[in-house]
């Protein structure tokens, strides 16, 4: 028999001021599995993260983890599940291997120096064991909070965008990190409206919008369900009705876009020389043609009619003032 779920939310509901901002969520998470609530600014991320965490009480529904009702008690879970909220507070002049030892003190658990300096080594920050919080960069400040997250040797951990507002390679090796804490056997949901690092880090992704789970699957399977092999996108030297660029072979869907075209292909070689018939035949010149494989940000563009990726600049900005605010480093 499969080992019953770590997570188990069940029409998890809640309403803010007479506003539905989650609407019936249902989600199982295995064992070891690395899952990802994907949405942008405002889906309810944050909400259905605290929810199972014990920390808002829903509305509706339940929760489950490691087999107990997380509410009306939350306590009992708070001890088994590791917490990175989005904004984390600390103290600036207290010392990592330090707060190590008080956040594990907090669950009973007394480390030595070697044991937390063991732990800040497996998010790559043995080296800094001595140092400040007020001396890390903004990549740094987001491993130690997972590190963090980690004191109580959780049988799962959340993080809630936990890589917002690094720069792409800090984001990367946050990766790296995350992977290395899933494979060491700590199950992981994590929060993100980073479309690449829901597929690169995911086994299976929430696609989020509006207090909504879209769509839930292995991030290639909901890519492969579209029945889009890839975009293809182009200008050309006039004006044409994008309608008649729908026309074109392997092509199923078709957009004027800010800079030209983009047309949504099941087969892209086919679109492009049949692209390439159409600007002869008009006597137009193609420009600043490209071919992207299709992406998660595909699929939710198919499903709520809007781009993923207009969100982020937003959402880095608002993710950099809210940890501000709480006077946790970010991106210095
Ligand atoms: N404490 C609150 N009181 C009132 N409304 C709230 C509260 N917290 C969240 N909301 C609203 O609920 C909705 C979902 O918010 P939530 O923070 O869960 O979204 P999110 O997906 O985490 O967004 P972000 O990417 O910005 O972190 C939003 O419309 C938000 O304004
Ligand atoms: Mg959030």
């Amino acid at each position: 028999m499969a080992d019953p779920p770590v997570v188990r939310t069940r029409g998890l509901t809640k309403r803010y001021r007479g506003t539905d901002a989650l609407v019936g969520l249902d989600l199982e998470v295995a064992a070891g599995e690395v899952v990802g609530y994907l949405g942008p600014n405002g889906a309810g991320k944050t909400t259905t993260l605290e929810m199972i965490e014990g920390l808002r009480r829903p509305d509706g529904g339940g929760v489950v983890v490691d087999g107990l009702p997380v509410w009306p008690d939350p306590n009992d879970v708070k001890r088994r599940i590791g917490v990175q909220l989005q904004a984390t507070a600390l103290f600036d002049y207290q010392r990592l291997h330090e707060i190590i030892y008080i956040f594990g003190s907090c669950y009973g658990i007394h480390r030595g120096r070697d044991a937390c300096v063991a732990l800040l080594e497996r998010v790559g920050l043995a080296d800094k064991a001595e140092a400040f919080v007020d001396e890390l960069s903004g990549g740094q400040a987001q491993r130690l909070s997972i590190a963090l997250a980690l004191v109580n040797d959780p049988v799962v951990t959340f993080l809630d965008e936990p890589t917002t507002g690094l720069d792409p390679r800090a984001r990367r090796a946050l990766w790296d990190v995350i992977g290395e804490i899933n494979r060491d056997g700590t199950t992981v949901v994590l929060t993100t409206h980073y479309m690449e690092e829901a597929e690169r880090l995911c086994d299976r992704v929430a696609v989020m919008d509006r207090g909504r789970i879209m769509a839930l699957d292995v991030p290639r399977a909901l890519i492969t369900r579209l029945g889009a092999e890839a975009t293809v996108r182009f200008d050309l030297s006039d004006r044409v009705p994008a309608a008649d660029l729908c026309l074109l072979d392997g092509a199923t869907d078709c957009r004027a876009v800010e800079n030209g075209y983009e047309v949504v292909a099941d087969d892209a070689q086919r679109t492009v020389v049949s692209l390439l018939e159409l600007a002869r035949t008009r006597g137009l010149r193609v420009a600043h043609l490209d071919i992207k494989g299709a992406d998660l940000e595909d699929v939710f563009l198919s499903m709520t009619g809007r781009k993923l990726s207009d969100d982020e600049d937003e959402a880095n900005a608002s993710a950099l003032k809210k940890r501000r605010r709480f006077g946790f480093g970010g991106g210095r």
